[in-house]
């Protein structure tokens, strides 16, 4: 397998010094990267240096290599999982043919679109979490999140390599583009609503780990199907750096409980305003900020029903999630799908065809996925003897995007009137009280092994180190 060459400007595994356009065109755009990094990457943390992990392979077994490194001076670079022999095409119309390591003429402004799409994400995780060094509840947490940072700079240089490899001067064009968006900027924002939505304390930035880096993962298991190899096999190596996003979401939600419930126990209460009093975060509040960050990245995987999704299946270029795994024609024509919709004041289920609904069918598998996190985590409640759920609201609950959208549906899937909604909207949501509430947990704790008091230390270090082990120096 290849090992990664770090001799290189540009750590790489597919041989970038024997194209030398291409590398060229990187090293260009290597250092509008690093402005942009300097500009734009965690606030006031240049000069410290961080226990990182930095991929050294792309075998799954040791490919990644720890240590105390700056964060400008990491090595971003282009990993490719090695190529399957004679890998063929396995959906779609051109079911059975080879796949291409090249981008089809007649495909060629769907993938970059797409590439685009996926690449401007990355960034935007980035700058959404800039500010969340200066609250850190331990040096621990905020060693996860630098390494979540590094890492989504990886992902947005892995899409940046297929753009200037294989589309050219368009291609280092939207390299460019994607370093000039910016989160939640009115003149030129991300692609992606919930990319400009703020991630403004560390709750919110453990749910939007767990529940919109897991969008990530199943965007990335998808285009992992593609016929176009080099997407697929750059996916990939992404999807193994993806989990430990997942795994920093849920273990972080998972110790804000494990915590509260500590609490409750303690002072033998549920009553919100005792908790808060006792600096911990009611189950109450972490249930909206659920409700919150659910249902704002099911948005993310688009209109439930949409001829562009049965495009980019039909032509190859996105599969279903483990479509390798599924046993039918691969093909999905004639065949249907339900999906939602408002009819008379009621939520009803209407049959329209599959490959029209495939952002629909991506959706489901990503919220039963999600739903399992959710389960564990109402494991540490149950253990810690207190009768409250923490739910996944209804699909229809709070959707800006497809046939939902404009309609006003309760967590449990209830359409409501919209003087209902009004009502009852601040047990759903966040409400700005809930947001001061939490900001006001927000103090930055940098001590080795010491840990806010809103949040649980986790069962493990990183890297098998021990809690108190110094994740960050300050210099
Ligand atoms: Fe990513
Ligand atoms: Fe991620």
């Amino acid at each position: 397998m290849a090992s990664i060459d770090y001799s290189e400007k540009i750590p790489n595994n597919v041989n970038l010094s024997e194209d030398r356009a291409l590398k060229r065109a990187l090293e260009q755009w290597q250092p509008n990267y690093l402005a942009w990094w300097n500009d734009m990457g965690p606030d006031g943390s240049q000069d410290f240096d961080v226990y990182l992990r930095t991929a050294v392979s792309v075998d799954p077994q040791g490919w990644a290599q720890f240590a105390h490194v700056k964060m400008p001076d990491y090595r971003w670079g282009i990993f490719l999982n090695p190529a399957e022999q004679a890998r063929k095409i396995h959906f779609g119309d051109h079911l059975g043919e080879d796949a291409w390591q090249d981008v089809p003429g007649e495909y060629r402004a769907n993938l970059r679109r797409i590439i685009v799409t996926q690449g401007d994400t990355e960034p935007a995780s980035v700058e959404q979490q800039r500010h969340l060094g200066l609250t850190c509840p331990s040096q621990y947490d905020l060693r996860n999140l630098f390494q979540v940072n590094v890492e989504e700079g990886r992902h947005l240089w892995a899409m940046v390599y297929l753009l200037h490899k294989y589309f050219g001067r368009d291609g280092r064009e939207e390299g460019e583009a994607l370093l000039e968006r910016r989160s939640g900027q009115v003149d030129n924002p991300r692609i992606l609503q919930a990319f400009n939505e703020q991630t403004p304390d560390w709750l919110s930035f453990f749910m939007f780990t767990y529940f919109t880096d897991r969008d990530g993962k199943f965007q990335l298991c998808a285009l992992a199907e593609s016929a176009f190899d080099p997407l697929a096999r750059t996916t990939r190596f992404m999807l193994t750096e993806e989990a430990h996003h997942m795994f920093v979401g849920e273990s972080g939600v998972s110790r804000v409980i494990q915590r509260t419930c500590q609490v409750m126990n303690e002072l033998r209460t549920d009553d919100p305003a005792k908790l808060r009093a006792a600096g911990v975060i009611d189950l109450p509040t972490i249930q909206r900020y659920l409700n919150f960050h659910f249902s704002v990245t099911i948005d993310l995987f688009g209109a439930d029903e949409s001829s562009n999704a049965a495009t980019f299946y039909s032509t190859g270029l996105k599969g279903r999630y483990e479509e390798g795994k599924r046993n039918d024609d691969h093909l999905l024509r004639g065949q249907s799908y339900r999906v939602l919709q408002e009819q008379n004041g009621q939520l009803v289920e209407k049959e329209v065809p599959l490959l029209n609904a495939l952002n629909e069918v991506l959706r489901d598998d990503y919220i039963k996925d999600s739903v399992g996190g959710v389960e564990r985590w109402n494991r540490v409640i149950e253990k810690a003897g207190i009768g409250f759920r923490l739910k996944v609201p209804h699909k229809a609950f709070h959707r800006n995007i497809g046939a939902l959208s404009g309609i006003k549906v309760s967590p449990e899937g209830r359409l409501v009137s919209s003087a209902e909604w009004a009502f009852h909207v601040d047990q759903w949501l966040p409400t700005a009280g809930d947001r001061q509430f939490v900001a006001s947990l927000m103090g930055r704790v940098v001590e080795p092994g010491k840990f806010a008091n809103w949040i649980a230390p986790p069962a493990l270090g990183i890297n098998r180190q021990a809690l108190n082990f110094e994740y960050i120096r300050f210099n």
